[in-house]
């Protein structure tokens, strides 16, 4: 069952794997990793047997949120290489038969982009190009509304040439586009078209549900829906949302030329999920819910309050989009990508004693839900989050912004650093683990962000040479996947919904049936056997642990059974 490129749905088997660029191989000492470096490594995605890569951006930018603000969309920044080396990346995708995926950002600019400067000045035609208005004396600050922006501060910069604000969801530097006008969005399709034509196979649309916003730009209750992201509500799911995505299915001939879509949208519902995702409306093939990488948090706060999420809770969520979108619509399945921690740190225990059962317990349950899964760079490694305890050590804007507004609130410092341990952005972003040498053979300079410590055991070198490793039990996955069409299609069936430590649940399609048992915890745990299917002649297809098969599951232990 090898997809054809040219079959519509054919990414229903696929996987796709994201590469982070500024982390993934320096290939020029410079400390940064670079598409030179990407393309040298491509043999490992091939071994690990992923469909697509997902190119996270490395159009030119000033880099104030790591390439997500463009300053040029048919451009690759210097630091990541050349066009020419995008073209050899994608050549070299193509030749193994993995399909590349770029990353998408056009819900803002950078404010370096030719665009956004023209913009300042309130008698240029680029003006309405983005959401400039006159400030409001009873607002916070006199600003347009009360909106917040993702990153924390006002969603609304001053600008001193013409009196005049502009909104950003996110920093000041990534100024919102302005969707409204049909020239925006015209400037969008044509520069997607270019890129279809170059040889690119599809796009992760980075934030797209904010695109259409409420034109009256009313005051917020700031209150999402879900809040690890956390735009003001009047920029979400915006009125014409689905109307500006059917059309630039239909403009850049997205479905017609089954490219693969998936669209970020935090706040995003089942239920608009279900619309978006239906083949017939053309609009999206599937997108990114929040809902499960926000429930560690406690509700109408933002990402840094943290609480436990009991294993109940987490199964319910993934079992409602299952559910939901079972009939019309498809999911996409994640745990991981650069801006959540590490999983197996998260989710799982990444203790020396579990780090690797756990790792591939997690891997098991999603990569057997219906939809289709992401490997973010380093996940198929188990690697963990940065160990950071210093705010020196960190990057990302988004975090340090944190720390600043915190420490000034009042909250005591250490407090601060142990919240930014568990959910900063740059716990995925350090430099994935090639071998065990000084900066885990990512640069021969010094890496933007440090090598994580336990690279003498979690390294890609280690990991491929050990049939039982992390990196081997991802790739039976992509394999299963692609051979077992229960795996695609099956009809999925919670089991056990309440029990507090077992994943459990069944995907049928016709007489085939599997049942996915999982130990999610550290502790051993007990399956009535009254509760789950018979298990006496079922033949097991992948397992953590060897036989014997027992009721009673080991710390972390999981199987696959064809029952
Ligand atoms: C998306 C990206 C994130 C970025 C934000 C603004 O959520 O994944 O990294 O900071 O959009 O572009």
């Amino acid at each position: 069952m090898t997809s054809d490129l040219h079959s519509p749905g054919w990414w229903k088997n696929a996987v796709v794997y994201q590469v982070y660029p500024r982390s993934f191989q320096d290939s020029d000492g410079d400390g940064v990793g670079d598409l030179p470096g990407i393309t040298s490594r491509l043999d490992h995605l091939a071994l690990l047997g992923v469909d697509v890569l997902w190119l996270s951006p490395v159009y030119r930018s000033p880099m104030d949120d790591n390439g997500y603000d463009i300053s040029d969309y048919q451009d690759v920044d210097p630091l990541f290489g050349t066009l020419a080396d995008l073209d050899a990346l994608i050549a070299g995708c193509h030749d193994r038969g993995i399909r590349l995926v770029m990353d998408l950002v056009v819900n803002h600019t950078s404010d370096e982009h030719p665009w956004f400067v023209e913009s300042r000045d309130p008698a240029s035609a680029k003006r309405d190009w983005y959401w400039w208005r006159p400030g409001r004396p009873d607002a916070p600050g006199g600003a347009p509304n009360n909106w917040e922006s993702a990153f924390g501060g006002p969603a609304w910069h001053h600008d001193e040439r013409s009196d005049a604000w502009y909104l950003h969801v996110f920093s000041p530097k990534q100024p919102d586009l302005n969707w409204e006008n049909p020239e925006v969005r015209d400037a969008v399709y044509a520069m997607m078209r270019w890129w279809v034509a170059r040889g690119v196979d599809g796009f992760r649309m980075d934030v797209i549900n904010l695109v259409s916003k409420d034109v009256t730009l009313p005051d917020g209750p700031l209150i999402w829906p879900d809040r690890d992201l956390a735009p003001p509500l009047g920029v979400l799911n915006g009125p014409r949302l689905q109307e500006f995505l059917a059309e630039m299915n239909r403009e850049v001939g997205l479905s017609e030329q089954h490219l693969l879509t998936v669209g970020e949208m935090p706040g995003s519902t089942v239920a608009l999920a279900r619309e978006v995702t239906d083949p017939a409306r053309r609009e999206l093939d599937m997108v990114f819910t929040f809902e499960h990488v926000a429930l560690d948090e406690v509700p109408g706060t933002d990402k840094w309050t943290l609480q436990d999420v009991p294993l109940p809770v987490l199964k319910a969520n993934l079992a409602s989009w299952q559910v939901g979108l079972a009939e019309v619509g498809w999911n996409s399945l994640y745990w991981d990508n650069h801006d959540q921690p590490r999983a197996v740190s998260r989710f799982g225990d990444d203790s020396p004693e579990h780090r690797v059962a756990s790792a591939k317990t997690l891997a098991t349950v999603l990569h057997l839900h219906r939809g289709t899964p992401y490997v973010y760079q380093g996940e198929e490694l188990g690697m963990t989050n940065a160990g950071f305890t210093r705010i020196e050590q960190y990057r990302d804007l988004e975090s340090l912004n944190h720390a600043t507004a915190a420490v000034g609130r009042g909250v005591p410092a250490e407090e601060v650093l142990r919240v930014l341990a568990v959910k900063s952005r740059d716990n995925a972003r350090t430099p994935m683990l090639w071998d065990a040498s000084e900066h885990g053979g990512f640069t021969t300079g010094t890496p933007w962000l440090p090598a994580n410590d336990n690279r003498d055991v979690v390294n890609a070198q280690a990991a491929v040479a050990d049939p039982d490793s992390v990196f081997h039990h991802y790739r039976r996955l992509v394999d299963l996947r692609h051979h077992d069409r229960v795996v695609v299609d099956g009809r999925f069936e919670a089991v056990l919904p309440e029990h507090p430590q077992v994943w459990a649940f069944t995907r049928t399609l016709g007489s085939q049936v599997l049942l996915v048992l999982a130990n999610c915890s550290s502790e051993p745990a007990h399956v009535d056997p009254a509760a789950v299917p018979d298990l006496s002649g079922s033949e097991v297809l992948l397992a953590t642990h060897a036989a014997p098969y027992e009721l009673t599951l080991r710390p972390w232990e999981s199987r696959v059974h064809r029952l």
